[in-house]
């Protein structure tokens, strides 16, 4: 099948403003966006720039807006779209840095923010920490969080104010507030309650319906408000 695909380009150091660019190419229907942008990178224009690696929904670094939608590019299908016309843009709410490329260090930040990783000070015991299943299960779905960084940049929250410390932060958040093993829970509570925490989200649901992984992201962010608001993790 022949498809249109328009990309936006923006070199911030050469361009005034942003521009589109619009290639017809013959693509297999399963052939996935990341792709077609492979093909006009080889094909038509070089200087094309787009952040890729695994190509197999795993590292989340080809997360870019198509057809209005925050997806992987290489995890959609032509035949998904359900049309010819493709549209890619970058993500929005983070600076642009070349083309699809966006600067997704303010993104970090806000990981950093909600410690990251186990914290328990306790003397280590002479065997692993043991958990049982149901420990396990309470945070499973949050571990499965690539980064991609789809939900915090599809957030109206977020776009308002990107002070917020976003659904993803959150979601890592959880991953550890609810492991049986950590003893940072409370602290990690104590800074999600401040201004530009997790009472910043209103429940827009955007953020679930653009995560590739199919986390829960809104449920996660409710049992966090509720432990703030309960004092209780459980
Ligand atoms: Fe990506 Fe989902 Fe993690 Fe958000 S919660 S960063 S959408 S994997
Ligand atoms: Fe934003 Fe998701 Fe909340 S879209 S407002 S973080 S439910
Ligand atoms: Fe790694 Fe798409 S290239 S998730």
């Amino acid at each position: 099948m022949k498809v249109k695909i328009k990309i936006f380009r923006y070199n911030p150091e050469a361009d005034k403003k942003p521009h589109y660019d619009s290639y017809e190419i013959e693509v297999d229907p399963t052939d996935r966006v990341l792709d077609l942008l492979e093909y006009v990178k080889g094909n038509f224009d070089g200087t094309l720039a787009f952040r890729r690696s695994c190509a197999h929904g795993i590292c989340g670094s080809d997360a870019v807006r198509i057809n209005g939608r925050n997806r992987l590019a290489c995890k959609t299908l032509v035949n998904e779209l359900e049309t010819d016309k493709i549209l890619v843009e970058p993500i929005l709410g983070l600076p642009v840095i070349k083309d699809l490329i966006v600067d997704m260090e303010p993104f970090f930040e806000h990981y950093r923010s909600v410690m990251p990783y186990l914290v328990n000070d306790e003397p280590e015991p002479r065997t692993e920490r043991l958990q049982s299943q149901e420990q396990r299960e309470r945070f499973d779905d949050t571990t499965k969080c690539i980064l991609c960084a789809c939900c915090t940049t599809s957030c109206p929250s977020f776009w308002a104010s990107d002070k917020y410390v976003g659904p993803a932060a959150v979601v890592t958040a959880h991953r550890f507030i609810f492991d049986s093993r950590d003893r940072a829970g409370a602290e990690r509570l104590r800074i999600l309650a401040e201004e530009f925490g997790v009472y910043r989200c209103h429940t827009i649901f955007n953020c679930t319906i653009a995560c590739p992984r199919e986390i829960q992201v809104t449920k996660a962010i409710g049992e966090v408000k509720r432990a703030i608001a309960t004092g209780k993790i459980d």
